[in-house]
């Protein structure tokens, strides 16, 4: 027999009885042990390539040819294709090789796959993180089903830098809500488990402390104590590893001088010693090789040695681990030990998404075709994306339109389909199912009470459109101006220096504003704008980012009061670049400004700007307002173990139903080491009706004090905190003060 076959064979019988066992143990560990036994170097080696096929999301790879390296099983994984049909047939070709071991097909899944939900910045301000959990399991309902059991998702990097093109990609600037939603999101695409068929592995990126990269700058150094790593950035990672993620990728950036893809403090000393995590780390597009830049490395074959002795187990589209790892082990350079370890906590993924036991079990056309054009996929993303939406102003409470009132639409981003997918959005030759803000519009209102001018481009100086839309806006009650980036202007490699509206944007804004009709702005944008003017102007305010498939809808629900707004800012906004970094857990220092002015009264803060941000963390407004009164605490004392209750009323004091987050804040006012102003600790979502009241209860423990000591050891010390409950980090409504003993 060959040795194919009685490895088939082997695997088979094994996989039935681990099946049959699986209840109990889950383990592999006797099948991973025998296909080892069988591998050559080059096999192994194998493993821990992945090349990128059908098109590219890096810059070019090294040449190679990578369906030969797959039929001679030295292929671990492939990104980038997508579609039952094509994966099959790659997975066939990978079974031609002797020992036919499976391939593992990844995409990057960031937020939804065909129903595309909003940007997860855009999420991440629903602060609805069973919503959160849902998108991910719906994307991975949808990938799982069109071969794929692969997502380069969640991306977690805590990011205080709005010129950062990819903060659209996370969950904003705060610790506590990034690390709920890290863990919301692993759980959403891994579902059951693995070996569930619509789980996909997730893959918590980009470890770490990307989101840092100086001056906002995209692949650029991070430098920082490690207590600000353990602090603020690793928790969001931490959380995902205990939610069982799968995998973890390495960041492009280097980290106090050594290249995340060759930091074994990151990989072996935190993620796979302190944290004991079982899976595997996936470089991210040529980090490994990228070590040669960096000056880490002097040629790939260093950076083949110094990654996969730091603990990265594959390399995605490097080639360094390909061309050097065989010739490094029979040198001794690379213990056999360490390769096997990386080979082996891939195979074990492989089995445990059923890989061995059936190849093809991702590759279901019918599935595919069912789960892709699903209604309650699209249900969901319209729910999700209204969550999204932040009421920035609404004076004179223009908003919720009356219906029958004559619109005008006016803006070049009002009838984008492909804009409203945002950044990493899966590519599709068609976008005609994304419905633009024009047809939500026109849906909800009536074509015939629908004007529409595109008024200019997106960033082009041409004024030429602007006689038409100030015509229609004249002719209409109330004029909708849509306005703010492209897509292509957020996401990977786009850091943008200035934060403004671009092109001529302002100017169609002032023209329509001249007219004296009411004027409702909508903010298309992937990260904080800096639009002051309009901010300051214009009397009603959307802020709607990129909404994904149901872009319309959900804004037209909000603009006709059929959903009201409860989105509230996860990033602090800057009044300009030059305020950058800011966000609101910020220390007191020893001048802090006591007035929100342009200062020069040997305080800290600028003597030509507010302190302030122009909009704050925790931040939106609601068609209704909110009363918070009667805060109570079960005990002002706090010891060791106990656990003291918070408690308050909010109520509903105006005439809409709706939601709002209240948020709990905590600052320890004196410590061994300097403490932020406020911390969120714990937040409630709440639905009111109008004129309702509810009791909202929190509860805290010593870990809602705790903080890193300048030994790095996480405590609580004694002492007085502030307890602040807000209806955003600046709005703070209720106080009471507990003592730690
Ligand atoms: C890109 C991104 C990473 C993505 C990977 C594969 O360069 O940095 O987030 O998952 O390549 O597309």
């Amino acid at each position: 027999m060959k040795t194919k076959t009685i490895f088939h064979l082997f695997i088979l019988l094994s996989s039935i009885f681990t099946i049959t066992i699986q209840s109990q143990t889950k383990s592999y560990e006797k099948q991973i042990d025998s296909v080892l036994s069988l591998m050559t170097l080059e096999e192994k080696t194998g493993q821990l390539h992945q090349v990128s096929l059908y098109w590219a999301t890096g810059p070019e790879s090294p040449e190679g040819d990578k369906l030969r390296d797959i039929k001679e099983g030295r292929m671990g994984s492939v990104l980038n294709v997508k579609g039952s049909d094509k994966v099959r047939a790659l997975q066939e070709l990978a079974l031609k090789s002797r020992l036919g071991i499976p391939l593992l097909f990844g995409l990057d899944v960031i937020h939804g796959y065909k129903t595309t939900f909003p940007i997860p910045l855009a999420e991440s301000a629903s602060w609805d993180i069973e919503a959160i959990e849902l998108a991910a399991r719906i994307a991975a309902i949808e990938a799982s089903a069109s071969g794929l059991n692969w997502t380069f998702a969640p991306m977690v990097d805590i990011a205080r830098d709005a010129r950062w093109g990819r903060i659209m990609e996370g969950a904003g600037e705060d610790t506590y809500l990034g690390s709920l939603i890290a863990a919301a999101r692993v759980k959403g695409f891994q579902g059951k488990g693995f070996g569930s068929v619509d789980a996909v592995m997730a893959c918590v990126k980009h470890y770490a402390a990307y989101g840092a990269a100086v001056g906002g700058r995209d692949y650029n150094s991070v430098d920082m104590s490690e207590r600000t790593l353990r602090e603020i950035y690793l928790p969001p990672f931490k959380a995902a590893a205990m939610a069982g993620a799968a995998t973890f990728m390495n960041s492009f950036n280097d980290l106090n001088g050594v290249p995340a893809s060759g930091s074994s403090f990151l990989m072996r000393k935190i993620l796979k010693g302190e944290w004991n995590f079982n899976g595997f780390i996936v470089s991210d597009w040529a980090s490994i090789r990228e070590m040669i830049p960096h000056g880490f490395a002097e040629d790939d074959r260093e950076a083949a040695k110094l990654a996969l002795n730091a603990g990265s187990d594959m390399d995605m589209e490097g080639y360094c681990y390909r061309n050097n790892l065989k010739d490094l082990v029979e040198k001794g350079e690379v213990s056999l030990a360490n390769l096997d370890d990386a080979v082996r906590r891939i195979l074990r993924k492989k089995f445990e998404m059923g890989l061995f036991e059936d190849p093809f079990r991702f590759t279901d056309p019918i599935r595919e075709e069912k789960a892709l054009n699903n209604p309650e996929h699209r249900k969901a993303a319209r729910d999700m994306a209204r969550k999204s939406i932040v009421l920035i102003k609404n004076e004179a409470d223009l908003l919720p339109l009356k219906k029958g009132q004559k619109i005008a639409l006016i803006g070049p981003l009002a009838k984008s389909e492909d804009d409203m997918l945002g950044g990493w959005a899966v590519g599709w030759d068609d976008n005609s199912d994304v419905v633009s803000q024009f047809e939500g519009l026109e849906i909800r209102f009536g074509k015939e009470n629908l004007l529409y001018a595109k008024g200019c481009g997106v960033s082009d100086s041409s004024k030429d459109g602007f006689e038409e839309a100030v015509k229609i806006a004249n002719e209409a009650e109330v004029v909708i101006l849509s306005i703010g980036e492209s897509r292509s202007m957020n996401g990977e490699a786009a850091s943008r220096s200035n934060l403004g509206i671009p092109g001529v944007q302002e100017d169609l804004v002032k023209a329509i504003m001249a007219t004296g009709k009411p004027v409702v702005v909508l903010m298309n944008a992937g990260r904080p704008l800096v639009f002051n003017w309009v901010a300051d102007n214009v009397p009603t305010i959307l802020y709607t980012w990129w909404l994904g498939s149901e872009a319309g809808n959900a804004i037209a629900d909000v603009i006709s009061g059929d959903y009201n707004p409860s989105g509230k800012l996860t990033v602090s906004f800057p009044r300009n670049e030059g305020q950058i970094p800011i966000y609101y857990n910020h220390f007191n220092t020893g001048r802090p400004s006591l007035k929100d002015i342009p200062s020069k009264d040997f305080r800290t803060g600028y003597i030509d700007l507010k302190q302030s941000p122009k909009f704050p963390f925790g931040f939106g407004l609601s068609y209704t307002t909110f009363d918070y009164s009667d805060i109570n605490i079960s005990s002002d004392k706090l010891s060791k173990g106990g656990v003291v209750e918070v408690s308050l009323t909010v109520k509903n004091t105006g005439d809409f139903d709706g939601e709002e987050v209240v948020q709990l804040y905590i600052r320890d006012c004196v410590a061994s080491l300097v403490r932020p102003m406020k911390e969120l600790k714990d937040f409630k979502k709440i639905a009111l009706k109008s004129g309702e009241s509810k009791k909202v209860t929190f509860k805290i423990d010593e870990q809602k004090l705790a903080f890193y000591n300048e030994k790095l050891e996480w405590v609580t010390e004694p002492g007085k905190f502030d307890i602040m409950i807000g209806s955003s980090s600046a709005d703070i409504r209720q106080q009471s003060v507990l003592y730690f003993e």
